[in-house]
């Protein structure tokens, strides 16, 4: 079958190889054929060699996020048929609950974990997920990493209720699934992005209530205004560095900031006063349990959630799609289509 390997060199060494096709070893496998994959910051991340103190330089399937067709199940599973269209947990072993070290080991697409880039795969069925019908393959690819962060900062720990201002960051494939939901469950938003252009896309096509340029020094003020000088009940931030420390001064009280990504760098100051005097509570996200992205297409379903698809590149064009991920013009999700 064809796959593409990584090595951690970078975007142009990623390239087209053959590998024998997967089968069937363990009684609660799955065989999948792979329609499409979507891309994650991580992705880049991965690719470049700077996303883990484990990664290392042996060619590996890159990308974690995939939705296909299952081709044949193992003898003991039932939850499963050929001909069903799945979607993928982006760890092999994380049923329910909290992660634990060996479940962390599980992640697919990187230290030593093959990923989902290839024609097929075999997964277990523990770890696949139904396609709702109202879904193509291209937008279920979407909803393993970038859904289920989204669904953990908003639903899961963000407690979002109905009326609640969220504050969202970027316009890339977390912060606008989590606008997403946050909307169809009746709160308002505040987009911070880098340009006037998508600033009109996410308030016309998202939905959007309001947004800041963040190149502003006080973007975080006129968040605060905003709201009237309430705050934002709760906070998406996939920026972290700086940034964190800014996006604290926006909360309420009782705010729920979800400390989910590293765009502008691991470290940061903060001061603990914004921490205590609004009795915020700080959470590290890392995704979330199988259970809980059964939750989120559920939910996605009932409130008929469609994914913000930014562009679908073919199988042939691995790296231009890698290239438009880094590029940072995307709204959105990045897909490669089989
Ligand atoms: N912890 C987890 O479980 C988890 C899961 C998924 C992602 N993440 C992390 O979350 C972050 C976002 O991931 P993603 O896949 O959604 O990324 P993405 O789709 O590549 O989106 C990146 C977007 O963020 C915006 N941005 C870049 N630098 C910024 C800055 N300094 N301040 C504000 N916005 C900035 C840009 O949008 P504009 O042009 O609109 O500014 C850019 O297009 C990454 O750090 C990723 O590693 C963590």
């Amino acid at each position: 079958m064809q796959c593409y390997l990584a090595d951690g060199q970078g975007i142009d060494s990623i390239s087209l190889s053959h590998r024998a096709a997967p089968a069937i070893l363990n009684d609660r496998d799955v065989l999948v054929e792979v329609k499409a994959c979507s891309l994650n910051y991580r992705d880049l991340m991965i690719a470049k060699g700077t996303y883990s103190a484990h990664d290392s330089s042996a060619p590996f399937i890159p990308l974690s996020d995939m939705a296909g067709e299952v081709k044949a199940v193992g003898s003991k599973v039932s939850a499963l048929k050929p001909g069903d269209r799945v979607l993928n947990h982006p760890f092999r072993h994380w049923p329910a609950g909290t992660l634990n070290s060996q479940w962390a080991r599980t992640f697919v697409g990187c230290m030593g974990m093959d990923g989902v880039l290839a024609e097929q795969i075999v997964y277990p069925a523990d770890a696949l997920i139904v396609i709702p019908d109202y879904l193509s393959y291209v937008e279920a690819s979407t909803f393993t990493i970038a859904g289920l962060t989204a669904w953990a900062a908003v639903v899961t720990h963000g407690r979002i209720r109905p009326g609640n201002w969220v504050l969202l960051q970027g316009t890339g494939g977390v912060s606008i699934f989590a606008a997403q939901l946050a909307h169809a469950m009746g709160a308002k938003t505040i987009m911070t992005t880098s340009c006037a252009e998508k600033a009109e896309y996410v308030k016309k096509n998202i939905g959007v209530t309001a947004t800041v340029i963040y190149q502003d020094p006080d973007w975080h003020k006129q968040v605060k205004q905003i709201t009237q000088g309430a705050g934002v009940d709760v906070v998406v931030d996939v920026v972290g560095g700086e940034t964190l420390s800014l996006s604290l001064q926006t909360c309420s009280y009782g705010a729920r900031v979800a400390v989910i990504g590293v765009l502008s760098g691991q470290n940061t100051t903060l001061r603990i006063r914004d921490l205590l005097a609004h009795q915020v509570a700080l959470r590290g996200i890392y995704m979330e349990s199988a259970a809980e992205l059964r939750a989120f297409v559920c939910a996605v379903e009932a409130l008929k959630i469609k994914p913000s698809v930014d562009k679908v590149f073919s199988f042939s064009q691995v790296r231009e799609a890698y290239r438009h991920l880094e590029s940072q013009k995307h709204i959105g999700k990045v897909v490669i289509a089989f």
